[in-house]
């Protein structure tokens, strides 16, 4: 390990599990196996005692010094903040070296959003993909720790390919829900390649999470969907690291899409925890962008911000799940998300905003993500859709700093990409050719394949065309 200042400050393994719900707030010891609050059924969050603010600035000086040292703990972007972690400094983790994901200015997208500049905070550049690999790393070493023989999720293909390699590194048997024919084939095969037991269900991801909550009550299976608060722990970081990408200046706006709400939670706690510890003096706006279709949190936050109820109540208020979601946004498919009473707080508490999107925004911000050079899955999209749409609401200002959150890999869905640049992107995909063709995404920014001669002068000619 190495330290850049002499202090010590002590690693975090203290804490409770508590229940985030202002009117239970039950705790529960660290090592208990528990997802939701014993009480009220609540959400559960580590509370671990913060170090000093009198030692923010070695905290910071200590993890910048880790990036150059070649223990395992510092070569990961979630272990290198381990004091934030509650874990003891003997913990035996679990790590694939997640993290570290590169901040991309990208000038076309902020053209293309009405801003000055815009960058991307590239998740998709985790070990397996997608940001979930940062809170696998704790959630697995979590289970190692309770002693777990199995460790399960229901997923949209992201959680699933990542738990299946966290526990084929702690050796660990891991089982895997999905809803059948709704998960990419890239995704699939992540899974499968890591040993996981893929179990495939006729219904949605909704129906998946039902089940796995049950099978989960077995004492010897590890339940690591989001809901589980150790995920939330290592996802955290992903603020931290943001912030030292920023030279510690707070961004504006940080915008994220919103699926089963955990990514979104875990980054308010991050910042928030930031703030008490003054390595920031204030928070970043955190906004949630969710798929017209899979839009539950947008609703009630839309139906909130009409009554412009108080903060207090709105904790309380029931969430009214989309009965059948449908986005071509797969990652996203969700209509009764698990983590939505944290992100809510999360959103409420920095002036952030909820709001949807459409299939062919997604579509054609996509493909201007891709025109400033970086890959992205379509759930991904959904951020720089939703800061074109809030910029031209007024709620983003153009010389306002922004960041987006992109959560996975372009490779996760190739499919998307090609039917998209061909024009054959349907939003009735499996039906009659007749009604695919009725419901197309007419792309914007199309760049299909084109067939050329086998000539020198056939290909110089295109080259030509494409200029003039
Ligand atoms: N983007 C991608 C690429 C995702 O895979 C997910 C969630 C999200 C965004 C939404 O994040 O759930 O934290 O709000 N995928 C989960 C899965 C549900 O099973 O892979 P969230």
């Amino acid at each position: 390990m190495t330290d850049a200042s002499p202090r010590s400050v002590p690693l975090n393994s203290a804490g409770v599990q508590r229940c985030i719900r202002p009117a239970c707030g039950a705790s529960f010891g660290i090592r208990e196996r528990i997802y939701v609050c014993g009480n009220c059924g609540g959400p559960l969050e580590i509370a671990a005692p913060l170090p000093p603010a009198s030692e923010a600035s070695a905290l910071r000086a200590r993890w910048s010094a880790r990036a150059a040292s070649l223990d395992p703990r510092d070569r990961s972007g979630v272990w290198r903040f381990r004091e934030l972690l509650p874990f003891g400094d003997a913990a035996p983790i679990v790590t694939l070296a997640e993290g570290n994901t590169p901040l991309y200015d990208a000038p076309r997208c902020a053209k293309y959003s009405g801003l000055d500049t815009l960058r991307l905070k590239h998740q998709g550049c985790n070990p397996t993909g997608s940001f979930k690999d940062t809170g696998m790393t704790t959630c697995v070493t979590q289970a190692v720790l309770l002693g777990a023989r199995t460790v399960v999720c229901a997923s949209t293909g992201n959680t699933s390919a990542s738990l299946a390699a966290y526990a084929a590194r702690a050796a660990l048997q891991c089982a895997i829900l999905l809803p059948r024919g709704q998960i990419t084939s890239s995704k699939l095969a992540q899974s499968v390649d890591y040993g996981a037991i893929v179990c495939e269900i006729d219904g949605n991801f909704d129906d998946c999470m039902r089940l796995i909550r049950e099978i989960a009550e077995d004492p010897s299976i590890y339940l690591a969907n989001s809901i589980n608060p150790f995920r939330i722990e290592g996802q955290k970081t992903v603020a931290f690291e943001l912030m030292e990408q920023c030279e510690w200046r707070v961004p504006d706006h940080v915008v994220v899409p919103g699926g089963n709400m955990g990514n979104s939670s875990a980054l308010g706690k991050g910042f928030e925890e930031m703030r008490q510890l003054g390595l920031v003096e204030r928070l970043p706006k955190l906004s949630v962008i969710q798929a017209e279709g899979a839009a539950p949190l947008a609703r009630l936050f839309a139906s909130l911000q009409e009554e412009s109820k108080s903060d207090r109540t709105l904790i309380s208020e029931e969430l009214t799940p989309v009965e059948n979601p449908q986005t071509l946004a797969t990652a996203i498919k969700i209509g009764s998300p698990v983590s939505w009473e944290k992100a809510l707080r999360s959103v409420l508490r920095s002036q952030g905003q909820v709001i949807t999107i459409g299939e062919q925004e997604i579509a054609d911000a996509k493909a201007m993500i891709g025109r400033d050079g970086v890959g992205c899955e379509p759930a991904s999209a959904t951020t720089i859709a939703g800061i074109r749409k809030l910029a031209g609401a007024g709620f983003i200002r153009r010389g306002e700093s922004v960041v987006a959150v992109l959560t996975g890999h372009l490779l996760k869905d190739p499919d998307y990409v090609s039917q998209y640049h061909r024009g054959t992107l349907s939003l009735n995909p499996g039906t009659t050719q007749r009604e695919a063709e009725s419901k197309l995404i007419k792309g914007a920014f199309r760049n299909a394949p084109i067939q050329v001669a086998a000539s020198k002068n056939a290909i110089l000619d295109q080259l030509r065309r494409a200029n003039s």
